[in-house]
């Protein structure tokens, strides 16, 4: 068998190659661009391909993302619509995205925006004491990322609620669903965090109305996608002041362009698409094992469904 890498870093696809070289004993592991005779490649790994290179596989039978996102190969119309799609889901991962939300979600329950304010202009005050359990926690996306961080806001004492695309029970946890629950969730979410996937469905789902639909003065976290978020909406509602504050993994443009007023506004924190890093080493495990379903024509573990897509 021959297994492709595709990344447009080097660097990670020989990373990659090491760690699943030692695993996969009798497997040729070739990385792009030495393609060599492309009709013997029946598995690509990748991550960002450029366009048109998957597409060159003749007898390609199985495609794996190397992020979590599939977001990448469903955008690119050259990557072959008969070839399932595995996405990438990595405990470790899911575990570094879920520290992130909750170091956000403590940001700004603890009002650490406005002390942060407070430090600049050397004023020593003291704000109201929150209550933990009346802290309204909203997380859009119960998927395997979402699912984590509202077991751990949970954990904490708040009251977590989530958003679905079709229902899903989480132990306390209220649920919402679809179109039809988006107002509802969103009018209890005092903080809501997105973790959505990037969809036709749900590009843009961050707009004037969603946030106009939250209480006065809340927050936001995005550690999903920017293409979630209509920005210039984002930043009418941080100037009009009924949003206090967002904190953003991840821009519509990444990098987010030198110029963007995102990047100097006072309520606004930015990293820089540092959630959840593909750990090679924690990841190679879940890869490897659906590699070793697809040879022994067992089900394959997290397949895309192109029409939901993700
Ligand atoms: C990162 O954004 C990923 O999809 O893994």
């Amino acid at each position: 068998v021959v297994i492709l890498l595709v990344t447009p870093r080097v660097e990670k696809a020989l990373e990659w190659r090491e760690l699943l070289a030692a695993r996969l004993p009798g497997v040729e592991l070739r990385v792009w661009p030495e393609v060599g005779d492309a009709a013997q490649v029946e598995i690509a790994l990748a991550w960002k391909a450029p366009p048109g290179v998957l597409a060159s596989l003749p007898s390609l039978r199985l495609i794996c993302s190397l992020g979590m996102g599939v977001d990448h190969l469903l955008d690119d119309a050259t990557v072959p619509r008969d070839v399932p799609i595995a996405r990438l889901v990595d405990p470790n991962m899911v575990a570094q995205m879920s520290e992130y939300v909750l170091y956000a979600v403590l940001h700004f329950h603890r009002r650490f925006d406005v002390y942060d304010r407070f430090q600049r202009e050397q004023r020593w005050e003291e704000l109201p004491l929150p209550d933990t359990a009346k802290r309204r926690v909203g997380i859009l996306g119960l998927g395997t990322i979402g699912t984590e961080c509202a077991r751990r806001l949970l954990a904490l004492g708040f009251d977590v609620a989530g958003w679905s695309r079709s229902s899903r029970t989480v132990a306390g946890v209220e649920t919402f669903a679809g179109p039809g629950g988006l107002d509802a969730f969103l009018g209890r979410c005092d903080i809501l965090v997105s973790v959505l996937p990037l969809t036709s469905a749900t590009a843009g789902i961050v707009n004037e109305a969603a946030l106009a639909r939250l209480p006065e003065g809340a927050s936001f976290v995005n550690v999903a996608r920017g293409g979630l978020v209509v920005e210039a909406d984002l930043l009418a509602a941080l100037d009009s002041g009924r949003l206090a504050g967002a904190m953003l993994d991840v821009t519509q443009a990444e990098p987010l362009p030198v110029q963007h007023p995102l990047w100097r506004h006072p309520r606004v924190r930015i990293t820089p698409h540092i959630a959840g890093l593909t750990n090679p080493p924690t990841a190679v495990g879940p890869i490897v094992e659906n590699l070793l379903r697809l040879r022994d024509g067992l089900p394959l573990l997290h397949l895309v469904e192109r029409a939901r897509g993700y």
